[in-house]
């Protein structure tokens, strides 16, 4: 392949992302993880699975970063989920340590490339790799918005019968609890669903969607959803490597749009070769503003525990 993609945690996510990329000949995929055998093993197994696949894709996997050099885009999954008895500073801190340490030794060899920050919590770690990269904000950004409106998308065509095809979900916010989703801007074959659906069952969607990560938590109880987040990030890189310009939802650096600065934030961005080329602006109701502005605080507020 042309192009070069790596993915920084072999796991569920990861993984999953690195199967996808590599089954639809996107790139060629170089797997990273600190646990040794498992990148080299799962890259193999998915090398042994071409034949019978059909693709010709190469990916390798690696403990180390001297193979990921010069690559277009970097995914970073890396990371530890919270266990029993953890804060969520605590989790910050641990996670920004691994995101940062992953950071700078992909910016040491990948001086050009777009970075699509997937760690968790996402909205910190994608201010940890910005800031420890130095990267311009185009070329670091987060996936997040894509699973929720994915997730969003899923239960309107549930809710009305209809393809998902034919659903389009608008997200906006932080992922997470401050999360905005917004139903007058969430269209069935273009028409809004607040045309077709009552109060009650918006409402519901609405809910469902900001506790979309936890429903899945509850039912694996030892680890969260991989399927949806890692379709969500082939998407992305997909409109990278082909310069397509979509519109999606991702965490983007906020400055000075939607009148924030200096935060990382979900909103609608138009993603190119150049990453995060443009963020669009869509003119928001006084209550929508305001809960943006929770979101962006809950956000800052963990910025401030970060120690880079
Ligand atoms: N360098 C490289 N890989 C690392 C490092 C590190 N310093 N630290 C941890 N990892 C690897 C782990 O070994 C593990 O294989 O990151 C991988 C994380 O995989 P999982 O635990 O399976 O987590 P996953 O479900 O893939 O989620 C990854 O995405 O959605 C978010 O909250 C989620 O932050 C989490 C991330």
């Amino acid at each position: 392949m042309q192009q070069k993609v790596t993915v920084v945690g072999a796991g569920n996510v990861g993984a999953m992302a690195a199967q996808r990329l590599v089954e639809r000949e996107m790139a060629d995929v170089v797997l990273v993880d600190i646990l040794e055998g498992i990148p080299q093993g799962k890259a193999l197994d998915m090398m042994e699975s071409a034949p019978v696949e059909r693709f010709d894709a190469r990916i390798r996997g690696s403990n180390g970063y001297d193979e990921t050099e010069g690559s277009d885009v970097v995914v970073i999954t890396a990371g530890l989920a919270r266990k029993p008895g953890m804060t969520r500073d605590d989790l910050v801190l641990k996670n920004q340590e691994i995101v940062g340490g992953v950071t700078r030794e992909i910016a040491r060899r990948s001086p050009d490339a777009i970075l699509v920050v997937v760690s968790n919590p996402l909205d910190a770690m994608c201010e940890v790799a910005r800031r420890v990269s130095g990267f311009p904000r185009e070329r670091v950004f987060g996936m997040a918005g894509v699973l929720d409106s994915a997730r969003m998308r899923w239960f309107i065509a549930e809710a009305l019968g209809v393809s998902v095809e034919s659903t389009h979900a608008f997200v906006l916010g932080g992922h997470g609890d401050t999360m905005v989703p917004l139903p007058r801007y969430s269209t069935v074959g273009g028409v809004p669903i607040p045309e077709l659906l009552s109060q009650d069952k918006l409402d519901a969607i609405v809910k469902r969607t900001r506790e979309g990560g936890i429903e899945i938590v509850n039912y694996y109880k030892t680890g969260s959803a991989y399927y949806a987040p890692s379709s969500a990030v082939v998407e992305m890189v997909d409109a990278v490597l082909k310069d397509k310009k979509k519109v999606l939802p991702c965490a983007a650096y906020l400055q000075g749009e939607y009148g924030m600065r200096d935060v990382y934030l979900g909103v609608p961005v138009k993603l190119g070769r150049g990453g995060a080329e443009q963020v669009l602006e869509i003119r928001l109701l006084d209550e929508e503003r305001e809960a943006l502005a929770k979101s962006a605080e809950a956000v800052r507020e963990l910025f401030r525990i970060l120690k880079v």
